[in-house]
C-alpha cells in the first residue's frame, strides 16, 4: 500500500476543456475582484493544501470553526476561510447563484456556487479565533480595517492557479511534492516553517530535527503574505538559496508555500500542520511562539510560549502529522560550536544575537559575525537594508487644518534638499486634492482614499530610496495605520503630531475656513464638524505655539538625525 503522504490529495480543478467553456460562461456571472490574502487561501483550497475544505466556508461550518476550531461535520479545522465581501457587490448576489472569482487584473480564477450569505460579528471572531478583539494584532486588525463586511460561503470550482512569474521553479502544489516525494522515496519528511531568513542556528536545528526524526527535510517558507515589516520574500528567498547549500546533498529541499499568515499563535500552528500534511509531510517543528503576532495593546504577548506546540500535540493524531518541539540551539564560544541550550552546562559562554540586534546592526551598517549567519545570507541582507542613512522613508505631517503642518514641510523640504543626499518630494495636502484627488470631497471615505493615495506614492517614493513629505490632515488613526504599515515594508516611516491646538488654528483662521464652518457654510470640516483622531504615539510631536518655523522643522531634522535617517 502507499504510505498515506505519497498518495495524490483531490483538488478542485476542472479538466482543461471544462475550464475553457466555464470561462467563457463566467463572463455573464457577478465577478468578485479578490483581495490578495483571498488570492493566496483560493490557491490552496484549489490545490488541496486546505483539504478537506472544498470552498469558502459556509455559515455554519464557519461558526462551528469560530466556535469549536471543527467543520460543522466535526472535522478538526482552525482556520476562518471566508470571502469576505463589499456590502454594495453582495446585494446583488442571492444564494444560489453562481460568481465568477478573479485575481487583481480580472484573470478568472474559480467559479464559486454561493450557498451561503451573512454579516459577520467580527469582534465574536476576533476573541474566539485570535484569542482577543484588540487590533495590535494584525490578523485582527485585517479583520476590522482591510476585510469586507459580508461573508460569502459555498464549493469552489477550480479553473487556474494563480499566475506567479518569480521563482517558478522553487513553486510546489501539495500533489506535485507528494509526486517528488514519491520519485526520492522519501518517507518521512519533516517540515519547517518559516517567514524569517534562516541563519546558522536555523540551519543546526532543522538538521538535527530532520536528524532525530529519521526524516528527509523540506524547508517551506511562506512567501504569500506574513507579519507586516517582514523580510520581503524575494529577499529571503536568495536567502534560503543560500542555505540549502549548506546542507548534506540529498537530505533537504525547499518549497515555497503561498499561504497567507493569520499569526494566530495556537491555532495557527494546527493549521500548519493540517497544510503540510496536505504537502505529504510527516512531521513539522514547531517552535517557542509560533506563528507569534506580538505584543498586544497592554505590552504582553497574546499567547503564551508554549500555547502553540501545547494545542499542537493536543491534536496531533488528528492533524495526521508529527510534531518535533523545536530546540533552541546557541552558540557556544567555547567550543565554537551550536549547541541545543537545554544541553549546555553552566558557565559555558553563550552567544547569541536577536532579531532586533541583527535589525540594529544592519541599520547601522556595523558588523555581523561569522559565527552568527552565513556570509551570503549577510550579503542578501545588506544589500536589501542598506545603513538607514541610504534608505528611502516617509516623513508623515499630520494636525488640523491651519496647523502649520505645510509651512513646517516646507522648511523640512528645503533643509533636506541643500543636503542632497536623496531625492526630496513633498505631497502637502492642498496640492495632492489639486492634483491626484481632485474628484474627492472630506467625508470619511473620500478622506481615507485621499490619504490611501498619499501613502502609495510615497511607499513608491520611499521604496526606491527617496524621501517622501506628506502634509495632509489624515485625521483617522486607522487609515494612518494603514498608510505606515505599507511604507515600513520599505523604509522608515517617521509620524509628525503638528499638535497645534483648535483654538490656536480657529485664532490664526489664515484661509478664513474656521469661520465659515462655524457658519456652517462648510460642512464636515474637521475639528468643528469632524472628527480628528489625535495620534496617540507619534515619532515626534511639535507645538507651534510662539514657536518659530525654522524650529519646528529643525526638531523633525533632529529626530531624523537621532533614527540616523540623516547622517549626523
Ligand atoms: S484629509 O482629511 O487628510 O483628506 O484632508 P486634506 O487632503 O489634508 O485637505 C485639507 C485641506 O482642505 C481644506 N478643506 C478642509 N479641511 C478639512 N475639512 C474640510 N471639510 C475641508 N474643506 C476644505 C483645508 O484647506 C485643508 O488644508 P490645510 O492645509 O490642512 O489647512
Amino acid at each position: 500500500m502507499m504510505s498515506p503522504n505519497l498518495a495524490p490529495i483531490p483538488e478542485l480543478f476542472v479538466s482543461h476543456e471544462s475550464a475553457q467553456k466555464l470561462k467563457i460562461e463566467a463572463s455573464e456571472l457577478p465577478s468578485w475582484d479578490l483581495t490578495p490574502r483571498q488570492v493566496c487561501d483560493l490557491e490552496l483550497l484549489m490545490n488541496g493544501g486546505f483539504s478537506p475544505l472544498k470552498g469558502f466556508l459556509s455559515q455554519a461550518d464557519y461558526d462551528s470553526v469560530v466556535e469549536r476550531m471543527r467543520l460543522a461535520d466535526g472535522t478538526l479545522w482552525p482556520m476562518p476561510i471566508t470571502l469576505d465581501v463589499s456590502s454594495g457587490f453582495a446585494e446583488g448576489v442571492e444564494p444560489g447563484q453562481d460568481i465568477a472569482l478573479r485575481d487583481q487584473e480580472g484573470v478568472i480564477l474559480a467559479t464559486m456556487t454561493v450557498t451561503d450569505k451573512w454579516t459577520p460579528d467580527k469582534a465574536r471572531e476576533a476573541a474566539r479565533v485570535f484569542g482577543a478583539d484588540d487590533i495590535a494584532h494584525p490578523a485582527v486588525n485585517y479583520l476590522h480595517n482591510s476585510a469586507g463586511t459580508v461573508y460569502l460561503g459555498g464549493p469552489v470550482t477550480g479553473i487556474q492557479p494563480p499566475v506567479h512569474y518569480d521563482f517558478k521553479a522553487r513553486r510546489d502544489t501539495p500533489n506535485e511534492l507528494r509526486a517528488l516525494f514519491r520519485k526520492l522515496g522519501w518517507r518521512r519528511v519533516v517540515a519547517f516553517q518559516t517567514r524569517n531568513p534562516l541563519h546558522r542556528a536555523h540551519q543546526e536545528l532543522t538538521f538535527r530535527a530532520a536528524r532525530e526524526a529519521q526524516a528527509n527535510l523540506l524547508i517551506h517558507p511562506v512567501v504569500g503574505m506574513t507579519k507586516p515589516g517582514d523580510v520581503d520574500h524575494f529577499t529571503r528567498v536568495r536567502c534560503y538559496e543560500a542555505v540549502l547549500d549548506k546542507y548534506p546533498a540529498a537530505t533537504t529541499t525547499m518549497s515555497l508555500l503561498n499561504l497567507a499568515m493569520r499569526m494566530a499563535g495556537p491555532r495557527e500552528a494546527v493549521w500548519h500542520g493540517i497544510i503540510r500534511r496536505n504537502h505529504g509531510c510527516t512531521h513539522m517543528i514547531v517552535g517557542r511562539d509560533h506563528a507569534g503576532p506580538g505584543k498586544n495593546s497592554a505590552g504582553d504577548d497574546f499567547y503564551g510560549p508554549y500555547d502553540a506546540q501545547d494545542l499542537f500535540r493536543e491534536h496531533q493524531a488528528e492533524i495526521g502529522l508529527e510534531m518535533v518541539d523545536f530546540k533552541q540551539m546557541v552558540y557556544v564560544q567555547d567550543r565554537a560550536q551550536y549547541e541545543a541550550a537545554d544541553e549546555i552546562e553552566e558557565g559555558a559562554t553563550v552567544l547569541n544575537i536577536s532579531g532586533t540586534e541583527l535589525r540594529r546592526r544592519l541599520r547601522e551598517g556595523l558588523e555581523i559575525p561569522d559565527w552568527f549567519s552565513f556570509p551570503e545570507v549577510v550579503g542578501e541582507l545588506r544589500r536589501r537594508y542598506p545603513p538607514r542613512s541610504q534608505q528611502g522613508f516617509t516623513v508623515f505631517f499630520t494636525g488640523l487644518s491651519g496647523s502649520g503642518k505645510s509651512t513646517i514641510a516646507n522648511a523640512l523640504m528645503i533643509k533636506l534638499m541643500e543636503m542632497g543626499d536623496r531625492p526630496v518630494t513633498l505631497l502637502d495636502g492642498d496640492v495632492v486634492r489639486k492634483n491626484l484627488s481632485s474628484e474627492l470631497g472630506f467625508s470619511k471615505e473620500h478622506r481615507d482614499l485621499n490619504i490611501r493615495r498619499i501613502g502609495f506614492v510615497a511607499s513608491e517614493i520611499t521604496k526606491n530610496g527617496g524621501i517622501a513629505i506628506c502634509a495632509p490632515i489624515a485625521p483617522y488613526a486607522a487609515t494612518r495605520r494603514a498608510v505606515r504599515e505599507e511604507i515600513e515594508q520599505y523604509g522608515a516611516f517617521v509620524e509628525v503630531h503638528v499638535a497645534t491646538s483648535l483654538e490656536e488654528c480657529e485664532r490664526r483662521d489664515r484661509k478664513g475656513l474656521y469661520r465659515l464652518a462655524r457658519e456652517g457654510k462648510i460642512k464636515e470640516f474637521t475639528g468643528i464638524s469632524d472628527p480628528y483622531d489625535e495620534p496617540e504615539a507619534p515619532e515626534l510631536r511639535v507645538n507651534t505655539e510662539g514657536v518659530e518655523v525654522d524650529n519646528c522643522a529643525h526638531q523633525v531634522l533632529l529626530k531624523l538625525e537621532s533614527m540616523g535617517l540623516i547622517a549626523g
